[in-house]
């Protein structure tokens, strides 16, 4: 009878240390997401914002959630007055380069509170007809923030594009301006391996990336292939510096972005004067991705969408060779100018 009573007994304290120890568990899980969920410094005085000593929990909350339905038009004017709701010029703009990991770069800083983003590329400044729709229809375009928040958007065919440094000179000449970059030639590879799989879903046939690297007829490099154009990343750059100082722009190691992003995003957090806010715990690597993923929460969280870290076709180690060789003195120069040396062969 005792032993049984022992028993029963000893049972009911299992049951309760397990609850302890779950909502125990539970707690510290919501007091760590929370943390992350607290008021930000302010930073006013950093992107001018208009002086609010405190960044308001409820900011992360529409960011979160509500700002969704902002963005798909599903609030009434009074919502977003009600808010204090603005849609706000970017502060910064990641301008390239194509398939340099431009969509996880802005992903990622969209885990911080104070950044909210573009979702879509506007391609207002590169495309002619969308810049005469003027400054306002641009403006429009952004996603609704707080004014302490700032925006940021990223359409990497800025980077290459001649008219896009005058054009956002002239919008804001102190803008920041973020360019992530990898690897040259695999960065052309990757560029080829988009264009190929366009053709492919159009059951079209394509040229081999070989073909269209190496002209046929010299056997040397093939200038005249975008790919390898928008690889020369020192002769766009240089574009742009007739408009902006070098202390305006931030290089992103796209390469470092796969394998190690918190060290990345912490560069660009110190360059945008945002707050750490950031963390290994918004951070998560997914094996069957084969890349970071992102955790906003306890409960939400993302991979990239599947276009990007595609599998790129193997080619011929030859004509790798000889595309390094030819970028080797061009990115010299660009570790030169930007003050950041990447170690690329
Ligand atoms: P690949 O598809 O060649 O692997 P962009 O967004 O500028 O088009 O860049 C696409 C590249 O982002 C991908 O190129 C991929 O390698 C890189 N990338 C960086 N971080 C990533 C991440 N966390 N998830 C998926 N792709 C990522």
């Amino acid at each position: 009878m005792l032993f049984k009573q022992q028993a029963w007994l000893r049972q009911k304290l299992l049951v309760l240390g397990s609850l302890a120890v779950g909502s125990l568990l539970y707690l510290v899980a919501r007091v760590g997401s929370l943390d992350r969920l607290q008021p930000i410094c302010p930073i006013e005085g950093r992107f001018g914002a208009r002086g609010q000593a405190e960044f308001p929990l409820r900011a992360l909350q529409f960011k979160r959630g509500l700002l969704h339905e902002f963005r798909k038009g599903n609030t009434s004017k009074e919502q977003v007055h009600l808010h204090d709701l603005v849609q706000q010029l970017p502060k910064a703009i990641i301008i390239g380069v194509r398939k340099g990991g431009t969509r996880a770069l802005l992903e990622m800083l969209n885990l911080h509170p104070a950044v909210v983003k573009a979702s879509q590329e506007i391609h207002f400044f590169d495309n002619d007809e969308n810049y005469a729709k003027g400054i306002e229809w641009y403006r429009k375009k952004m996603p609704f923030s707080y004014p302490q928040q700032i925006t940021i958007e990223k359409s990497p065919a800025y980077f290459i594009t001649e008219e896009v440094p005058e054009r956002i000179y002239k919008m804001n000449s102190s803008i920041k301006l973020l360019i992530i970059v990898r690897e040259p030639t695999t960065r052309a590879i990757s560029d080829y391996t988009q264009v190929l799989e366009g053709k492919e879903r159009k059951n079209k046939t394509y040229y081999k990336f070989e073909k269209l690297a190496i002209d046929p007829n010299t056997c040397e490099v093939n200038t005249k292939y975008k790919a390898v154009r928008t690889s020369i990343y020192t002769k766009h750059l240089e574009r742009w510096l007739k408009y902006f100082p070098i202390e305006q722009f931030h290089i992103v190691d796209g390469d470092r972005l796969i394998t190690e992003p918190l060290p990345e995003l912490q560069l660009v957090e110190k360059f945008l004067n945002l707050p750490p806010r950031i963390s290994q715990y918004n951070l998560y690597f997914n094996a069957t991705r084969g890349f970071y993923c992102l955790r906003f929460n306890i409960i939400f969280n993302k991979c990239l969408a599947g276009s990007k870290g595609r599998i790129h076709p193997e080619v011929d180690p030859s004509v790798i060779t000889k595309l390094r060789k030819f970028f080797h003195p061009f990115n010299q120069k660009f570790y030169q100018i930007t003050g950041r040396t990447l170690n690329w062969p």
